[in-house]
């Protein structure tokens, strides 16, 4: 069993448009009993009303959407590159339509209420602090329409990065 360790935010070294704009991030969230997880690469972290914060936009298609809504925890995990082909299957698959524990080697462990995979190399545990959704009306860039052409606009979740724990 892979062992983790608490660090300071201030101490992660990698940075955050590569790790997720280019490497992507887990999602995740739900209890022992159920829980699901989806990739994504929009996001990102800062500080905001004090707080180190993370920024999460999450379409209200997605299954995770669901459990981002019904629990105050979540939580962002980062891989190395071997597991990029599990990414990209929790990236195109949904958790209405298979169990993707289940069908990936992922190992869920809990902190703070939160799941997230024992196969991380870092997880940032985050409690929401605001939720709201992207309205077209606020396009300054009408260029930004064209990512919605089913009008999905996503939902932005702000959560307070609570914890920070690293692989050792
Ligand atoms: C590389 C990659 C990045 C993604 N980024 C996001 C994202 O930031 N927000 C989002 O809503 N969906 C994103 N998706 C799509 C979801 O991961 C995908 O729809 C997933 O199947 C949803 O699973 P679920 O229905 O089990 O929640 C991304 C997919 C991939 C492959």
């Amino acid at each position: 069993m892979s062992k983790f360790e608490e660090i300071n935010v201030n101490l992660i070294q990698e940075n955050p448009f590569k790790l997720i704009g280019k490497d992507f991030m887990l999602v995740t969230a739900g209890t022992k009993e159920k829980l699901n997880t989806m990739t994504a690469s929009w996001g990102g972290l800062g500080v905001l009303w004090n707080k180190n914060v993370s920024f999460t936009f999450i379409r209200p298609q997605r299954y995770t959407f669901e459990f981002l809504e019904n629990n105050e925890y979540y939580t962002l995990s980062f891989y190395d590159k071997k597991f990029k082909d599990m990414l990209m299957f929790c990236g195109t698959k949904s958790g209405r339509d298979i169990d993707k524990v289940k069908e990936t080697s992922l190992t869920p462990v809990f902190d703070e209420e939160a799941p997230y995979f024992e196969q991380a190399k870092l997880v940032l545990i985050c409690k929401k602090l605001y939720g709201q959704f992207i309205t077209p009306d606020c396009f300054i860039s009408k260029e930004i329409e064209k990512n919605y052409p089913l009008k999905d606009y996503h939902k932005i979740f702000i959560g307070e990065i609570v914890k920070a724990i690293v692989k050792i």
